[in-house]
């Protein structure tokens, strides 16, 4: 069973006694519903550390929609099973006043990649990410910390982040997991109901087959999606979609990315 930790101190003790002892931590920042993406995160931070701290914190200030924040899943009790059985020494579980006793006064922001793709539709999202995820290495501390490919804008940033502050840990990516029929997977895949479920993976599809970002555009709405964007950056083409073929008809928003 891994240690649980529900503040920062007990969290700042535990790694305080890890690191002076000599003993490597790799951290996996979630914020739970844990699914086989996160899973493959735990598994390269078990293989590369001595330690693997996860930490699940459903992050409220990098939500710009009050319905998806509350609408995220919570499914703990599995999250702590899932983290057991992957040999997870610690999880880290804050609740808001424990990490932002300064009721968000203080934020960390970039000014450039931060403002394209998922930034253009979620203002203040990516400030959220990063605020938060710096936050949580400094009580961690960690030699190593891994993201998935999946939201690549994210890693990103937080690459640039750690180079742009000297911050001395290395980030590790890791490739997007994918469902048999190509979806990848996401926590909020659970929201979609049986005919969502069924449209979902024509986003991987269609951007992967497409010959150009406007092609793939259009064949995205004609299956029935709202486009956000399509966009080619270098060799990867990036999308966004939402539909409401949803379990409740609220809208749930989808981001993917292939090399090209
Ligand atoms: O990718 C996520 O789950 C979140 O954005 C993260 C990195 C845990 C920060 O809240």
């Amino acid at each position: 069973m891994p240690k649980i930790f529900k503040n920062p101190a007990e969290m700042i003790a535990a790694r305080n006694e890890w690191l002076g002892s000599g003993l490597t931590i790799g951290f996996v920042p979630t914020m739970g519903a844990l699914h086989e993406g996160h899973e493959a995160l735990i598994k390269q931070a078990r293989s590369d550390n001595k330690i693997v701290v996860l930490s699940i914190f459903v992050n409220p200030t990098q939500f710009n929609q009050k319905e998806d924040f509350e609408k995220y899943p919570n499914t703990l009790e599995n999250d702590i099973k899932i983290a057991e059985s992957l040999g997870v020494d610690a999880v880290f579980t804050p609740q808001y006043h424990d990490i932002y006793p300064d009721n968000y006064r203080y934020v960390l922001a970039e000014n450039e990649f931060s403002k394209k793709l998922c930034g253009k539709d979620r203002p203040g999202h990516f400030d959220g990410v990063l605020t938060i995820v710096m936050k949580l290495f400094n009580i961690v501390k960690p030699c190593k910390a891994y993201f998935g490919e999946k939201d690549f804008q994210q890693l990103e940033l937080i690459k640039g982040m750690v180079s742009a502050f000297f911050m001395d840990l290395e980030i590790i990516p890791v490739a997007i997991v994918r469902e048999s029929d190509g979806l990848a997977k996401s926590s909020r895949n659970v929201r979609l109901n049986a005919d969502g479920r069924a449209l979902a993976p024509k986003i991987y599809q269609i951007i992967s087959n497409s010959k150009n970002t406007d092609l793939a555009s259009e064949e995205l709405t004609k299956a029935g999606f709202v486009v956000d964007y399509v966009t080619d950056i270098g060799n990867r083409r990036f999308v966004a979609v939402k539909t409401k073929l949803t379990h409740d008809g609220g809208e749930v928003r989808l981001i993917d990315n292939v090399k090209i």
